[in-house]
């Protein structure tokens, strides 16, 4: 009665940022990301206690987190109180998204300790209920997510690129994504040319990716992400997510790209910017995302597998 699972957090390319349904969480736009090797998270699941108990990097959870554990288990049709225990290989304190790959490992371990054999398909949509952007953590490499589960379009291997992640503040947001995108879908005028976008970007990004068109993939990344934080803006009150350290990051890029160094970024509803970039690359832009004023550190990843039993 007791599994261990590990899953990666994902960087979305075309960005999920509104939902059609809040309770299923069921996205307006289809959207596409990779999975973080470095983003790891490794939860186990022990059925069978007293209560339910979440531990969280070593502490106790908030009652809410709880609830939203036991949702999924409940959805999973597991019954048995969980003990869950789940650690970050990277620094929560940053509020780099954990919940993605949280809830992706927490939807594997818990099914496997229960004994209930899930497809890809049905761990995804679990995964879903939890966080949408969980959902594409389960197959892992490049993903897509439409509908009740996201679907691995392309392998971890099918392109050797790096996603430098800069971290710009310490902390946890101000206001959280969930609450995020349902404020800018009820108030921002902007919303509608947002999902317009988003629709738009999905088929040039896969095209691009399949040739494997850095220039072309990565201009359009940072194009889609900036329009996400212009809907976000537009919302009232305002949503604004960057920090100081966020604007020398797009800046350092843009300065980068003039000396013919090809990197771009992208920036979830946070500070934090990854920049996408070639292996060989990698370390200049490393270099000159640490050299900018506010960043705390510079995780470089790689693409990374889905969601997978360990013990
Ligand atoms: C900006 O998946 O965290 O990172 O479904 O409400 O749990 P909920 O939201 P969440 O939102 C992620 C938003 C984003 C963009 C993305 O990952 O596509």
């Amino acid at each position: 009665m007791k599994a261990t699972a590990v899953a990666h957090a994902n960087i979305a390319l075309v960005k999920y940022w509104g939902k059609r349904d809040d309770a299923l969480h069921l996205p307006q736009a289809a959207s596409l990301a990779v999975a973080l090797d470095r983003l790891r998270t490794e939860t186990s699941v022990d059925l069978g206690g007293a209560e339910d108990i979440l531990e969280l990097d070593g502490k106790p959870a908030s009652p809410e987190q709880v609830q939203r554990a036991r949702a999924l288990l409940d959805a999973a049709g597991i019954r048995e109180k969980a003990r869950i225990v789940s650690r970050n290989d990277f620094p929560t304190a940053a509020g780099l998204a954990s919940s993605a790959s949280g809830f992706a490992a927490l939807a594997v371990a818990a099914c496997a300790a229960a004994g209930k054999k899930r497809s890809l398909e049905e761990l995804s949509a679990l995964a879903r209920l939890g966080s949408g952007s969980a959902a594409r953590s389960v197959p892992g490499g490049w993903a897509v997510w439409e509908n009740e589960s996201a679907r691995q379009v392309f392998s971890p291997s099918h392109w050797d690129l790096r996603f430098c992640v800069a971290i710009c503040a310490l902390g946890p947001k101000a206001t959280g994504s969930r609450d995020g995108m349902r404020a800018t879908r009820e108030s921002s005028p902007y919303h509608a040319a947002w999902i317009e976008q988003c629709r738009r970007d999905l088929p040039r990004a896969l095209h691009l990716l399949a040739g494997k068109n850095l220039d072309g993939l990565g201009a359009l990344a940072e194009s889609n992400a900036l329009r996400m934080h212009a809907d976000a803006l537009a919302a009232e009150p305002p949503l604004l997510y960057w920090e100081p350290a966020t604007v020398g990051c797009l800046q350092a890029l843009r300065s980068l790209r003039e000396e013919r160094v090809q990197a771009w970024a992208t920036i979830d509803a946070g500070p934090h910017v990854v920049a996408i970039c070639a292996p060989e690359t990698a370390k200049q832009v490393e270099t000159r995302l640490r050299a900018v004023s506010g960043v705390l550190d510079v995780l470089v990843c790689s693409p990374a597998e889905g969601a997978r039993v360990v013990s």
